[in-house]
């Protein structure tokens, strides 16, 4: 029996905030389960746009060439079986931070094999209204869907709330137990 490895991919700028206290909650779960979590700050990191070379189509070696944080990240989705995006919604969609992280993933598109049909994507996010559709979070999880239908990669599941300060999220104990479930079923060991 092998432990699941999981990437927790973090897009808003308040480290303590919603998005992130909701995956943490999913990591205490999956962890409770026997998974290994590696989590990322993607607002502290040095992520430059895909400046669309497309060497990662040309050669077969590493994802991407630009020498920036992504490349820390590409090491540990190597490793992992799970990548979980959380992200608040701004402006009707994920954050600029972690649109500048998927993005890259455009290296792996083109790979034969694509490496990220192999894992199992999650989708964890928060919004300030108070429905799915006009806080733009059905936004995020039509392109999360057409990200992982073009990717080829199963899709673990998602995950939203409506909260606006941060910790807000703390108040809502249900939603904080389906995302400590959520965490045990996708750390859940092969
Ligand atoms: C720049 C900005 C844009 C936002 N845009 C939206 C939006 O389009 N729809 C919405 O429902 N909430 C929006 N919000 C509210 C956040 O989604 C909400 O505060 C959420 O709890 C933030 O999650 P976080 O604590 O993980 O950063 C926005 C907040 C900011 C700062």
């Amino acid at each position: 029996m092998t432990h699941k490895k999981i990437v927790i991919l973090k897009g808003s700028p308040r480290e303590k905030g919603n998005s992130a206290i909701l995956a943490e909650r999913v990591a205490d779960g999956a962890r409770s389960a026997g998974a290994e979590i590696s989590s990322f700050y993607l607002h502290s990191m040095d992520i430059r746009p895909c400046d669309a070379c497309e060497a990662c189509h040309e050669n077969g070696g590493k994802p991407c060439i630009i020498e920036d944080d992504m490349q820390k990240i590409y090491s540990a989705i190597d490793q992992a079986d799970v990548i979980l995006i959380a992200s608040p919604i701004y402006w009707f969609w994920l954050s600029a931070q972690t649109k500048l992280c998927i993005d890259r993933f455009y290296a792996y598109a083109g790979k034969k094999p694509n490496m990220l049909a192999q894992k199992i994507f999650a989708l964890v996010f928060v919004f300030g209204d108070s429905d799915v559709y006009t806080s733009g979070g059905i936004n995020a999880i039509r392109s999360f869907e057409d990200m992982c239908r073009y990717l080829g990669a199963p899709i673990g599941g998602i995950l939203y709330g409506s909260a606006d300060e941060a910790g807000d999220i703390l108040k809502q104990e249900d939603l904080l137990n389906k995302a400590y479930q959520f965490g045990k079923k996708l750390g859940a060991s092969h």
